[in-house]
């Protein structure tokens, strides 16, 4: 029988039983279940409206529930308990007696149900903070290794100019380290506590809302009732940081793809994260950074799903809002995954900077510097882009690079031309010659190295 049985005269039949449960998901915040429970007995006691002993009872009984689901000794059934609140209560109170039917005084599943997810969406939160940091160092390790290997930086997929190989990985850490506040700003939106708000309305208990509060290490109670119990936007919050970590994944994830392919050959992916195929005896699959990829639009779904049972909710509590675990915790079990198999893959890849240098040859990538070489000596940039546009053209008709012009040929589209124009189609120069903060110049990268190494270290 539930334990809200008093007024009914039926059981659920097993199927709505099933139907209306929500425990196969929410046995998860068993941990959570437990704190929040052991918070609110403790404060009815210190508030005189249990016993001592009962306050004891209760502590011991659930620290021994704690112990036992923890060795596995202990499990629950669907069709005892509708969820894990009730899985737990009811454990209790069969091993306490009436010390356990006790605790629930004062307290509704509603507050109950909004600190456990409170609870387990700052522990989560907090999870992959930890597997974030963990990528971005397995990122930066590689731009340290690799710091000087120059390969094309595309704009439209198109060769446009030399980078630093360096430079490019750490545009993902900036990302990540962008990630890494989102989900340290949904884990401070989950921080306040709705233990106390009871059903809906607070309660006639003198209760110590400040205490379980602090007891559970929330910053605050929330300070509206009717909206400690039916807000979700903590969730909303970590599922959107989620969505948006996997899509700096999936972009990630798709130049490594790109890369490892015949075409650009400028990494291999070790074959822990790679898999063959099952008629082409020499495919050499990088399905791992496909998932990854993949990944990103079912956890952009749980985003929307959540949104959409939220739409026009009316106050306060309603069943809708059992809905809001599954999404939420699938987000972030998905991107603990990537993370920690991106962090994998980008360990062990190996770098081919010599195939990254060849297809840096191509493509005219000097052709803005340049033009810029013009500009310096008084050209206007418009007609300096005009002449170098030309030289570009020359070199399509004759089948060649810039490199291979000769200097009559330069000087054939403006007189500025002079001999030191072959050090600006040198690529390291071209690189070297970006010294605005933020660019690919080495010395630019360098000092970024440093930046994005002090924000991981402060993370
Ligand atoms: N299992 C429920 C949920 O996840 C707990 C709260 C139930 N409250 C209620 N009044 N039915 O939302």
């Amino acid at each position: 029988m539930a334990l809200w049985s008093g007024r009914f005269t039926e059981g659920a039949d097993a199927f709505t039983q099933r139907f209306g449960a929500s425990l196969p998901v929410d046995q998860k915040m068993y941990a959570q279940d437990i704190a929040g429970s052991k918070a609110h007995g403790a404060m009815l006691a210190a508030q005189g409206i249990i016993g001592e002993e009962d306050a004891a009872a209760i502590a011991c009984g659930l620290d021994g529930i704690l112990a036992d689901i923890e060795a596995g000794a202990l499990a629950f059934d669907v069709q005892e308990s509708e969820d894990v609140h009730m899985a737990i209560e009811a454990e209790l109170t069969a091993r306490i007696g009436d010390a356990g039917a006790r605790l629930h005084t004062g307290r509704s599943r509603n507050d109950q149900v909004a600190t456990d997810m409170r609870l387990y969406a700052k522990q989560r939160a907090t999870d992959l903070m930890a597997a974030n940091v963990a990528l971005r160092e397995a990122l930066i390790a590689q731009a340290e290794e690799h710091f000087d290997v120059i390969l094309p930086g595309y704009t439209h997929l198109q060769h446009a100019q030399p980078v630093l190989f360096s430079h490019h990985l750490l545009a993902y850490v900036w990302m990540l380290t962008r990630d890494f506040e989102r989900l340290a700003a949904a884990r401070a939106a989950a921080d306040r506590s709705p233990l106390g708000a009871a059903a809906l309305a607070g309660t006639t208990y003198p209760l110590d809302r400040h205490a379980t509060a602090a007891a559970l290490g929330f910053a605050a109670p929330i300070p509206n009732s009717l909206d400690a119990v039916s807000d979700r936007d903590f969730l909303l919050d970590l599922i959107y940081a989620c969505s948006v970590s996997c899509l700096h994944l999936s972009r990630l994830c798709e130049e490594i793809i790109l890369w490892s392919t015949a075409e650009f050959g400028f990494i291999t992916l070790s074959d822990a994260y790679s898999t063959g195929s099952s008629i082409m005896p020499q495919k050499k699959n990088p399905d791992f950074a496909e998932l990854i990829r993949g990944k990103s639009g079912r956890v952009v779904g749980d985003l929307m799903a959540l949104m959409m049972t939220l739409k026009s909710l009316p106050l306060a509590y309603n069943k809708d809002l059992q809905e809001d675990k599954e999404g939420a915790m699938d987000a972030a079990d998905t991107l603990e995954d990537c993370y920690v198999c991106a962090a994998g893959m980008i360990a062990t890849m190996t770098v081919h900077p010599e195939a990254m240098m060849a297809q840096a040859q191509k493509g005219y990538l000097a052709a803005t510097d340049v033009a810029d070489y013009l500009a310096k000596k008084g050209l206007p940039f418009r007609r300096a882009h005009e002449v170098v546009g030309r030289l570009v053209l020359r070199c399509e008709q004759q089948g060649c690079d810039l490199e291979d012009l000769a200097l009559a040929d330069f000087q054939a589209e403006s007189d500025l031309f002079e001999a030191d124009i072959a050090s600006c189609l040198n690529l390291e120069a071209i690189v070297a010659a970006r010294t605005t903060y933020g660019g690919t110049g080495h010395a630019a990268v360098r000092e970024q190295l440093t930046e994005v190494k002090a924000s991981l270290a402060a993370d």
